[in-house]
């Protein structure tokens, strides 16, 4: 279909046809949904008549080809104009086949896993009718207490942008009309949802547009760069306004600064939300603010329907507004191939093939070997020597919570617990298993498992939040364990025992009590369906740890926000072992986070020679190269990664103390080495000014490179003028 047969398509709607193809809705609202018959509530309760749902545009969720197919061929037998449904869904971190958290693949440092975690969620998600997912989810984070942390990639905006970048390209490759399987990526959430005040879901955001276009909107504008097709909106305001009416944020920046001219979808319920936001009285005016504002489909809340037709034909809404959102809906439409073949790719068979494949259930358990972070190992207490009889005690020892929040079509019963994970590397006979409940323990539970740990030779204690404890609105003010996981901690190790730590759990915790008790400790966050097999072949060294964190845990939740690209302040603290007063510290805790940014150790040792820099300045297309050698002075072949940091000395603005510019994974041999060399140039030198223009000032740098954000080694330079 051309353009000008789309604008005769467009032309023959009703202007109540047209503000209906600007509604998303529940598939509870479809006939021949399998959750249909609920159509009653969420139908009366939304009001919204059943023309009106012949004659939407999009439907949110789907639970399957079948259902996919159904609900199509019956939408398009009603639809007037036979124009055909466009299917979305929450495909955050794999469809049936779950990956690691987005959080945990984050730590992997891994791009192409990334992309390749993302290409195979579009492929399940595509053979079972989806069109688009709502990922990813770009919100810079730098507070553990919001749940969401583990949607993010972390604190930093050049690596966000990177994996931005890296998941649009697995979800739509070249481009979705391009190649096979690939789905529609939705860039979310726009703009700065993860910097909600006190960590608290849908609270108050506000900050400088200096503060929001240095940290929090790289991201977004990687995946749009990357062809991003569509754009959410965020539940928060942005300079007072909430984002779904907020026409400097996506009229002037979003469209007219950026050039984004894709489907703009608000957040589920955000238009009606205006009304308690504060800036709308009534639907009326939430609908005429929103498609003021460019927002092209409203998801999931009546504004549109209710009051658009009406506010068009009393002309106090040009109706351009309304066809440039039509348009844009039916374009993306067109590019997804729908006119022509409605049902894409969903097939019931394909589906039965493709879902849980071999080769998706081995990238699965890739990403989680690479995305789980060794956070101390003293004493030799890793890996697990495989004669050892093992006591695997702690909530996390059977369960099968390890797929984490937005798990889309995922199955818990089919994750690999870790008790099934260590038993198949070490053999039944040897580990005994007890579990208890996340918050709660009984006396029985609790003496069983501590008889378990006496007569074993190593404890592991398998340890976290439920998935429920963190995701959306799941906020918590205390980042502690439950408090009774802290005491089945100190009984344990009151034993004497070897005691192993692992961590399943969705955002950095404060660990006092566990990292200062255990021998080791092993973050595995939300590992998905192979994740116990991942974690036990990582416990036993049959995989050697390789992660890095992206987001800092925090000494305690009194430090938060805490992340390593911070500014000094006008009194940065001169010795944190001997605090002096008036300076900027807690009288306390340390300044410092319990784990920095890029932390993460392994079997290995790897060991830093003398950095150098080919030069001590460079000019406006200079290029300067960092050299270090790395050697691996362990027993274990390893991965390190090499993390390059840069600070500005004296910008116009104030510079953060280190911002991470690049990286190098080096693998390596016991014994071997490696020169590795980075590439310094003007260009990574450049920062918003006050004036917000985006420019590198001449002067002195500072160039770091090391294992993570605070182990570096520093060296000068000079940016000429
Ligand atoms: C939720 C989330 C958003 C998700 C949408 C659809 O409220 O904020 O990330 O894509 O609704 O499920």
């Amino acid at each position: 279909m051309n353009d000008i047969e789309l604008q005769r398509l467009l032309e023959q709607m009703t202007l109540e046809e047209k503000v209906a193809q600007l509604l998303q809705l529940a598939p509870a609202f479809y006939e021949g949904a399998n959750s249909a018959g609920q159509i009653t509530g969420p139908l009366e309760g939304m009001g919204i008549t059943e023309e009106t749902v012949s004659q939407t545009g999009s439907v949110l969720g789907l639970g399957g080809a079948e259902e996919a197919i159904t609900i199509q061929e019956a939408h398009m037998r009603r639809n007037r104009l036979s124009i055909p449904l466009i299917t979305m869904a929450d495909v955050i971190h794999g469809y049936r086949t779950i990956f690691p958290v987005p959080l945990a693949i984050g730590c992997s440092w891994d791009m192409e896993l990334a992309r390749r975690s993302a290409s195979i969620a579009a492929k399940e998600a595509a053979v079972a009718g989806i069109h688009v997912t709502f990922s990813p989810m770009a919100d810079l984070t730098r507070d553990p207490r919001w749940g969401r942390v583990m949607e993010s990639t972390g604190e930093d905006p050049w690596l966000n942008s990177e994996y931005a970048r890296a998941f649009v390209r697995g979800y739509q490759g070249t481009g979705v009309a391009d190649e096979p399987y690939k789905i529609a990526a939705c860039i979310k959430h726009f703009a700065a949802y993860g910097a909600a005040e006190g960590g608290r879901d849908y609270n108050t955001v506000d900050m400088s547009e200096w503060m929001r276009r240095e940290y929090y909107m790289p991201s977004y504008k990687a995946a749009l760069d990357e062809g991003c097709e569509m754009v959410m909106t965020a539940f928060n305001t942005v300079d007072g306004i909430p984002a779904s009416g907020n026409r400097r944020l996506m009229r002037d920046l979003l469209r007219e600064e950026w050039g984004f001219d894709g489907v703009l979808i608000s957040d589920w319920g955000a238009v009606k939300e205006m009304i308690p936001h504060g800036v709308a009285e009534d639907e009326k005016e939430c609908a005429r603010k929103a498609i003021e504002a460019g927002v092209d489909i409203e998801m999931m809340s009546p504004c549109y329907p209710h009051h658009l037709q009406e506010l068009v034909e009393s002309g106090e809404v040009d109706i351009r507004l309304v066809d440039e959102a039509v348009l844009r809906i039916l374009k993306l439409k067109r590019k997804l191939g729908l006119f022509e073949k409605p049902h894409r790719y969903a097939d019931p068979a394909a589906e039965r093939d493709i879902l849980l494949s071999e080769e998706h259930l081995a990238a699965a358990h890739e990403a989680a070997l690479k995305s789980c972070v060794l956070l101390k190992n003293e004493g030799g207490a890793l890996p697990l020597a495989k004669g050892a009889k093992v006591a695997l005690i702690g909530p996390f020892a059977l369960s099968d919570d390890l797929l984490g929040p937005w798990s889309c079509m995922g199955v818990r019963e089919e994750a690999v617990t870790l008790a099934e994970g260590i038993r198949a590397v070490a053999g039944e006979s040897l580990v005994t298993a007890a579990g208890c409940g996340m918050e709660q323990m009984t006396d029985e539970e609790l003496a069983a498992m501590l008889d378990a740990a006496r007569s074993a030779d190593v404890v592991v204690l398998a340890l976290g939040e439920a998935s429920e404890m963190s995701g959306e609105a799941g906020c918590r003010a205390d980042i502690r364990l439950p408090c009774r996981q802290l005491e089945l901690v100190k009984r344990v190790c009151e034993l004497g025992k070897k005691t192993v730590a692992v961590l399943f759990n969705g955002r950095p915790l404060d660990l006092h009590g566990v990292l200062d008790e255990a021998d080791a400790v092993l973050e595995a966050w939300y590992p998905g369906t192979k994740g116990g097999a991942a974690v036990a072949e990582l416990l036993y060294g049959e995989a050697n740890p390789s992660g890095r964190l992206t987001m800092s845990f925090p000494q305690s939740v009194g430090q938060v926000p805490v992340y390593y690209n911070a500014f000094n302040t006008g009194r940065p603290q001169s010795s944190p072992d001997a605090p002096v007063r008036y300076e900027s510290q807690y009288l306390d805790i340390p300044n410092a986070p319990m784990l920095p940014f890029g932390y993460g150790l392994s079997y290995s040792d790897f060991r830093y020679g003398d950095a150098s820099l080919s030069a001590d300045s460079i000019g406006a297309n200079g290029k300067l190269t960092l050299t270090v050698r790395v050697t691996n002075a362990g027993d274990r072949a390893g991965e390190e990664t090499v993390q390059l940091y840069v600070r500005d000395i004296a910008g116009e603005t104030v510079r953060p103390l280190r911002e991470l510019k690049a990286f190098e994974k080096a693998t390596l041999e016991a014994g071997a080495s490696k020169e590795i060399t980075f590439g310094i140039k003007e260009e990574m030198l450049r920062y918003h000014h006050s004036d917000l223009q985006y420019k590198s000032d001449p002067g002195k740098f500072e160039v770091m490179v090391g294992p993570n954000s605070r182990d570096v080694q520093t060296l000068s330079f000079k940016l000429n003028g």
